[in-house]
């Protein structure tokens, strides 16, 4: 667990009181100065641990979660108006993820990361794809808020994993991706922790929940982890303390600026396989708060009827 000094409100109490000894006026900038901070954590921890990232997810091992990722992907593909020459940029790619799964699907993919060292895992997974993959991939070595001086109106998907919970705000990703998007593409949220309040979980299940939240934080104390020692537990992701990702944020500004978002959310911050298998073998309209099971229908079905 992050030691209680290195808390991401006792990172914000700081720079309150900093900017406000400095000068009374930098405190409007303080949401933008913890996002540099939450960046220069977020690429030191990755340049740090990088190599170990998939060790360290037992996810990645997982044949039922990347079915789940890679259907997801499908159903955007197929939810896009044109079926050839899509382009996708992945956000926070990491060891590619993502990235790969849209090589396969047909995608020129622009994948971006703020850790060398995560692009450098991807790239040696790149070396074992066909010439044919690796001519569509493009990658940037850059922060998510750089992705302003991209080409407007310029991607058919886009889409991020896991990164947005790493984010001090995640709000002005959103924006940046609506920009980035051609009328009628997708914005994709790929696994990220669903806020607390929005974590209604249908009657039937609270038991079932309860032992899969059990199941996880078992597996991933015990299984997952302890293969890789090196790996400390540092503070790089304020969404942590701020609850989670809201959905319905996301949905509520999709809606406004008239964007298709499809939000797959993450019940608690840890996935074990036993886990996932349990959420597998559960009927779809158990599994779903409708919130998520509603929208999720209704964002790719608007995307076919345009
Ligand atoms: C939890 S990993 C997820 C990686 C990958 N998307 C996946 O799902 O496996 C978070 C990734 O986001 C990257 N990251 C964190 N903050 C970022 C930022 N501000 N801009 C760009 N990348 C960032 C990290 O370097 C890391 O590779």
């Amino acid at each position: 667990m992050p030691k209680s000094t290195d808390t991401w409100s006792n990172a914000r109490a700081k720079e309150a009181t900093e900017a406000a000894t400095r000068d009374p006026s930098k405190l409007a900038q303080q949401g933008n100065s913890m996002n540099q901070i939450a960046q220069k954590r977020n690429r030191e921890y990755y340049n740090k641990y990088g190599k170990y990232y998939e060790k360290y997810h037992a996810y990645f091992r997982n044949p039922l979660l990347m079915r789940q990722w890679r259907g997801n992907l499908e159903e955007i593909k197929d939810a896009l108006p044109t079926t050839e020459g899509n382009k996708a940029i992945d956000c926070g790619c990491g060891t590619g993820l993502l990235t790969l799964m849209l090589l396969r699907l047909g995608f020129s993919v622009t994948a971006v990361d703020i850790s060398k060292v995560m692009l450098a895992e991807l790239q040696k997974k790149v070396n074992h794809l066909p010439g044919h993959l690796t001519e569509n991939l493009r990658v940037v070595h850059g922060g998510i808020e750089t992705l302003e001086t991209f080409p407007k109106s310029s991607f058919h998907v886009v889409c991020e994993s896991s990164v947005m919970h790493h984010l001090d705000d995640y709000i002005p990703y959103l924006n940046i991706a609506n920009e980035l998007l051609i009328p009628g593409g997708v914005v994709y949220i790929g696994r990220e922790p669903l806020h607390v309040k929005e974590q209604r979980v249908h009657k039937i299940n609270v038991p079932l929940y309860a032992l899969i939240c059990l199941i996880d934080i078992l597996c991933d104390k015990f299984q997952s982890r302890t293969n890789v020692k090196e790996v400390r537990d540092e503070s790089i992701t304020p969404q942590r303390e701020k609850g989670g990702v809201s959905a319905k944020a996301f949905i509520e500004l999709g809606e406004e600026l008239e964007m298709r978002v499809l939000f797959r959310r993450l019940y608690n911050w840890h996935r074990s396989p036993q886990a996932f298998f349990l959420d597998n073998i559960l009927p779809r309209s158990l599994r779903y708060e409708k919130l998520w099971g509603t929208f999720f229908d209704l964002a790719l079905q608007k995307s076919r009827d345009r």
